[in-house]
């Protein structure tokens, strides 16, 4: 069992009050940003780590100070906390291509491993209160027939797998030595737009993108691949939560997902249906092609799916979006981007 049990710890107390500092790391990317939106929403005043690796300067208001900063480099990062002195700390950088991380091992634990010690390390010792770190159902549960919940055993394969198990170890460790207030919120497959449909993850940021320039869509083996999808904002709205409210434990590590599968053949039949009705709507006639079968990528998981039943009963989180409409949403943003 990956969090401590709530009976060891008496509960902390929300973060009170508005306007509070808080520091996003890769706040620039797809969850990050979406995170700094909720933030500025609920009247706090988020600031930026980013070395826009993947990040998109574009997802973020104007009035957002941004610091393009490697969290690699020790010192440039001193110099942030210590000239913004943030309460919070949500830590969304990461390298998180799996096929990388198989490949230069070295390369995923210099960021996901090194730079959130460097994170992890200066945000203790400048007194920030409560930090927030983006972890991974996915790579930690593995294959399940059923959505896993939180004492599933974890048994991560890829680099990236096991930087992100180390990393909730070390939030463990910063709890328990230092009384850092740690939060590890383990993601299912998130999707919605601004993802960057570049990389090798976020299928539905590839095939939207593919979709809307008329590009042929290939479904890796026979697609049959369950996976729980669930939309960014419901995330981003989890972080705030996280990062705010009272906390059961001062470590804790939640599931954030829907606990529904879908299959990729399934969601490529959504998204041609409705990005063919929004290339109808804005006048465009070309006919979005079905996507065809390529051959299976080894290792990739049969069925993946989490269970957020924790994060329902601690602070009443449901996700708000369906599929269809988190997927129609998403469909929209990249018809009107490209
Ligand atoms: N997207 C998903 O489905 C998913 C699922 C599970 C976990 N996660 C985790 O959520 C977090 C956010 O992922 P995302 O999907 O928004 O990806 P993203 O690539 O859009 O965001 C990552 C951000 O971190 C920045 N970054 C990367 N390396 C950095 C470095 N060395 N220094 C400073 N900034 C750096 C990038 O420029 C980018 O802005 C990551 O930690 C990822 O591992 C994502």
């Amino acid at each position: 069992m990956l969090s401590v049990p709530y009976e060891k710890y008496t509960a902390c107390n929300a973060v009170q009050g508005h306007n509070m500092k808080v520091l996003v790391t890769g706040g620039a990317g797809f969850i990050g940003s979406h995170i700094v939106d909720f933030l500025i929403e609920a009247g706090h005043a988020p600031v930026v780590v980013d070395n826009f690796s993947t990040g998109d300067p574009g997802n973020l208001a104007a009035e957002v100070p941004v610091h393009t900063v490697d969290i690699r480099d020790r010192p440039a990062l001193a110099r942030v906390f210590a000239s913004e002195q943030p309460e919070l700390v949500c830590h969304q950088a990461a390298q998180m291509s799996v096929g990388r991380s198989v490949q230069q091992p070295s390369y995923d634990a210099e960021v996901n491993l090194l730079g959130l010690l460097n994170t992890l390390e200066l945000a203790q010792s400048t007194g920030v209160r409560r930090f927030v770190f983006a972890s991974s159902g996915g790579v930690l549960y593995g294959d399940v027939s059923e959505p896993a919940d939180e004492t599933h055993p974890a048994n991560p394969i890829s680099p990236y797998g096991i930087s992100k198990w180390a990393g909730e170890q070390y939030l463990r460790f910063f709890t328990r030595e230092h009384g850092l207030e740690t939060v590890a919120l383990r993601y299912s497959n998130v999707y919605g737009p601004r993802q960057n449909p570049h990389g090798e993850a976020g299928v539905v940021a590839i095939f939207c993108q593919r979709m809307r320039r008329g590009e042929p869509t290939v479904i890796n083996g026979d697609g049959r691949y369950l996976r729980d999808y669930v939309y960014v904002t419901d995330v981003a709205r989890a972080n705030l939560l996280a990062l705010t409210e009272s906390l059961p434990a001062p470590h804790v590590a939640f599931n954030v997902g829907t606990g529904l599968g879908l299959d990729v053949n399934e969601l490529a039949d959504l998204l041609r249906r409705f990005m063919q009705q929004t290339l109808q709507e804005q006048g465009v006639t070309a006919i979005v092609p079905e996507s065809s079968h390529g051959p299976a990528r080894p290792g990739d998981l049969r069925s993946n799916l989490v269970d957020a039943s924790l994060l329902n009963r601690t602070w009443d989180w449901k996700p708000t979006w369906t599929i269809e409409a988190g997927l129609r949403r998403t469909v929209d943003w990249f018809a009107h981007k490209a």
